[in-house]
């Protein structure tokens, strides 16, 4: 006998069928009549199987009192139809295998409700919690629907390389990649010769894949990029992870308003596929994480988004009469507070604002005629703020190099980018989203710490 899914069973189980399942047990209550119930979890769903346990069950009286929350058991037995509340279907047990116990006195997932932040110091432990088993399925689904959404319209799926030595947002933020002797090199005080290193000169983990994405978007067509990108920023907030996750779609042909009608089909139709495959877990987060957070993705997903260029969007902010703690004038980057309140208080639904002023851009992003801004898009949502950042990109090989040496870099560094300027260049987009942004969004959790499996944040890289 193969073992079935709790989920499954739950779903389609027949009574008087015989199964197998194996999992965790989260409760366990004795009655003084030889008999006990277990709830039983295997992580397929977040409702567990009620298991009916009684003393003709070989080993019945030791297994039971090996057994804690926490146990890992496996079980044969036949379905009966549950007379208790909240289940149709229950096991009651032939056989009985204890796999591994759990200290009652050192496990540390009692059956009580635990702190975040305390969730936070076992992540080896919390998907075994009801919010992070939720979390870890969302997670999947979610990364479900983006190849879907992708690969149903023709886009090739590139994996771009985690080891970089350019810079792709030329913001400074770049973890080093090395196997020089950081400790021997501290002793003598020469300059660091980086031909000696690995790769012979410095080398970074990416904060992005769109410049390889470009070079693939100019030769197979659609694609796009997915994976873990990095940044040593130190912010230590909410909203920010040193390492993340982002999926990053690359078009040729597409100009900026393109680029917008594909991000915003985009994030409503992977809302809509999660909230379809998950419907239990979504109703937990609507119950137990975030009151508003179903109506809030109906409300996106049912809603065109508001498109605003960026000096609009200060024009808001300066009339809005609000104290926001980071003041307002044309040419700053706005701030997450001043994100979510146009997308929060004034537009009460996703904002897509575009044409930003070219001081706070990077160098890729194609420059407008004005002189002053660059055909850059930021899509902000509610309780999350931005959650894509994308751009039409710059193909014109002079107004590229002239963009770089006003940003500090060299063109050398760059040769391979700019060919493709030389060599049959054309007008292309791209934009790249957030997965744990996106999570945060669908969850209704408040802290990207935990929609990540394990977090890397300044100062903290267990597990
Ligand atoms: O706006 P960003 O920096 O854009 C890029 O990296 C472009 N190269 C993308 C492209 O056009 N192909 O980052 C894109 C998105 C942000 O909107 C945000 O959702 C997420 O990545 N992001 C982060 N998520 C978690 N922690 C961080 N430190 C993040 N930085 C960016
Ligand atoms: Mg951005």
């Amino acid at each position: 006998m193969t073992l079935s899914k709790i989920a499954k069973l739950i779903k389609d189980g027949q009574p008087e069928q015989q199964v197998e399942v194996a999992g965790w047990v989260r409760t366990k209550r004795e009655s003084k009549q030889a008999f006990a119930f277990l709830e039983l979890n295997d992580g397929s769903s977040m409702t567990g199987l009620q298991v009916i346990v009684d003393d003709s069950v070989p080993g019945f009286a030791d297994s039971i009192k090996a057994i804690t929350t926490g146990a890992s058991v496996r079980v044969v037995g036949v379905l009966k139809e549950s007379p208790g509340k909240g289940q149709s279907i229950e096991l009651h047990a032939a056989e009985l295998t204890v796999l591994g116990t759990a200290d009652a006195q050192t496990y540390p997932l009692q059956k009580k409700r635990h702190s975040f932040e305390f969730l936070r110091e076992i992540a080896h432990l919390r998907p075994r919690t009801n919010t992070f088993g939720a979390i870890a399925r969302v997670r999947n689904a979610l990364c479900a629907a983006i190849h879907n959404f992708f690969q149903s319209r023709g886009f090739l799926y590139i994996h771009t390389p985690v080891i970089t030595t350019s810079d792709c947002e030329g913001a400074g933020t770049m973890f080093q990649v090395t196997t020089l002797d950081l400790a021997k090199l501290a002793q003598v005080k020469t300059e660091i010769d980086y031909g000696q290193d690995f790769f012979g000169k410095q080398a970074s983990l990416t904060v992005s894949g769109q410049l390889e994405a470009e070079t693939f978007a100019s030769s197979v067509g659609d694609c796009y990029t997915f994976g873990p990108t990095f940044r040593a920023e130190n912010s230590n907030t909410t909203r920010h992870l040193a390492e993340f996750w982002m999926v990053e779609p690359e078009m040729p042909f597409y100009e900026l308003n393109d680029n917008m009608d594909l991000a915003e089909s985009f994030i409503r139709t992977i809302l809509a596929d999660v909230l379809a495959a998950c419907p239990e877990d979504m109703e937990f987060f609507n119950l137990r994480i975030e009151k508003t957070i179903l109506e809030t993705l109906r409300n996106i997903i049912d809603n065109d988004f508001i498109r605003l260029p960026y000096t609009e969007a200060v024009e808001i902010l300066l009339a809005s009469g609000q104290e926001f703690e980071y003041p307002v004038s044309w040419g700053i980057d706005l701030q997450s507070e001043h994100e979510r309140f146009l997308t929060e208080q004034h537009f009460k639904q996703p904002v897509i604002l575009y044409d930003y002023p070219r001081s706070i851009k990077p160098f890729y992003m194609r420059c407008n005629e004005d002189g002053k801004t660059v055909r850059a898009m930021d899509v902000l949502v509610p309780r999350v703020g931005e959650i894509i950042g994308g751009s039409q990109r710059e193909e014109r090989l002079d107004v590229l190099t002239d963009r770089m040496a006003e940003c500090g870099l060299e063109p050398e560094d760059y040769w391979w980018y700019l060919d493709l300027r030389r060599y049959g260049s054309v007008p292309h987009s791209g934009f790249g989203l957030g997965l744990e942004r996106t999570l945060l969004l669908l969850t209704g959790m408040a802290n990207i710490r935990d929609v990540i499996p394990f977090p890397r944040t300044p100062k903290n890289a267990e597990f």
